[in-house]
């Protein structure tokens, strides 16, 4: 790419050019959610996803994310800027393995977490996001045996929110494990007016300690409501870029991983970069494809789930 190219122009450019919105996650680098159509949660992009009249949807985000986008619209082009921007959540439940452990487990319904591949939303009941999972339990009645899948970090903390004693997949997010609490706990002494905020990926002994838990939009918007001027977040860094735009006075401070050689980005987030969505968008490549009959199947636990966030 010619480096006097200036991409924030070219991509807002392509975007009127060929009716194309675009869609990113919070976790995407600053410049990409400056360029974005809508920046969202998993549950907001869905949504987004939805209900646009766009022809192209591109999806600044992971696979999982922008599989769903094309779920719901068959007939719309939608192109991710790196196809290898994966999922280690995702990763730890592939569906041959899944299906095994489903079947000893008769009676019960599956509710799965929407970070995970068309071929386990196939094998769902009702998909639900970080900011809808217990309206979405809720929604079962309380004597119906339930599986919760991929991730045994949230699945945990929804049993005990809830009283439910859901079956747990050994899943987890690479990233929300790689939090210290000794760190985290040393870092409250030096800012003892910080408060903790962390997303449910997060392990059971860093939820039990923090001010407030949520889905990244929930912690957006905690930080800004909130009277505290300090707060440690516990998720992935990107976050950080809304948070300090929107409350400019206040300090957030990434928490800090268990080992100095870690960091807390996505490396499958971080894939996507400007010049990957502006070739992307020029040449309408990558594109997510999908087998007909699959996407039927996973469409079903899906609008389930938007359904009921209604
Ligand atoms: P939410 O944005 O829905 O909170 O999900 C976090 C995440 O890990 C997305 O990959
Ligand atoms: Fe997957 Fe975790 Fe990255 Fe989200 S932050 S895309 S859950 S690996």
């Amino acid at each position: 790419i010619d480096p006097r190219l200036d991409l924030f122009a070219e991509i807002e450019r392509l975007k009127k050019e060929k009716n194309a919105i675009l869609l990113a996650h919070y976790y995407q680098e600053p410049d990409i959610q400056d360029v974005a159509d809508y920046i969202g949660d998993s549950l907001g992009l869905a949504q987004q996803a939805a209900k646009t009249d766009a022809d192209i949807i591109v999806f600044a985000g992971v696979h999982f994310m922008a599989e769903t986008a094309k779920i719901l619209n068959p007939n719309k082009k939608v192109l991710l800027p790196d196809l290898k921007a994966g999922c280690s959540l995702a990763d730890s439940a592939p569906a041959d393995l899944f299906a095994h452990f489903k079947a000893k487990y008769p009676g019960h319904i599956v509710i799965s977490y929407i970070n995970c591949t068309a071929e386990i939303k196939a094998l769902s009941d009702i998909i639900c996001t970080s900011s809808n999972a217990e309206k979405i339990i809720e929604s079962v009645p309380k004597d119906q045996p339930i599986i919760f899948a991929p991730d045994k970090n949230l699945g945990g903390y929804l049993n005990k929110k809830t009283g439910r004693n859901m079956v747990l997949w050994n899943g987890a997010c690479m990233v929300h494990e790689i939090f210290s609490l000794e760190k985290i706990t040393k870092l409250k002494v030096r800012h003892p007016k910080a408060k903790l905020i962390a997303h449910p990926e997060c392990e059971d002994a860093v939820l039990q300690v923090a001010d407030f838990v949520g889905s990244t939009t929930q912690l957006l918007k905690y930080a800004i409501q909130d009277s505290a001027e300090e707060y440690i977040v516990a998720t992935e860094t990107g976050i950080l870029h809304q948070m300090q735009k929107d409350a400019p006075h206040k300090t957030f401070i990434p928490a800090p991983p268990n080992n100095s050689c870690a960091c807390n980005d996505c490396p499958h987030m971080k894939l996507n970069t400007l010049e990957k969505l502006y070739l992307c968008m020029e040449y309408e490549t990558p594109e997510i494809t999908m087998d007909e009959t699959l996407r039927k199947a996973a469409l079903k636990p899906i609008e389930r789930m938007l359904e009921i966030s209604r």
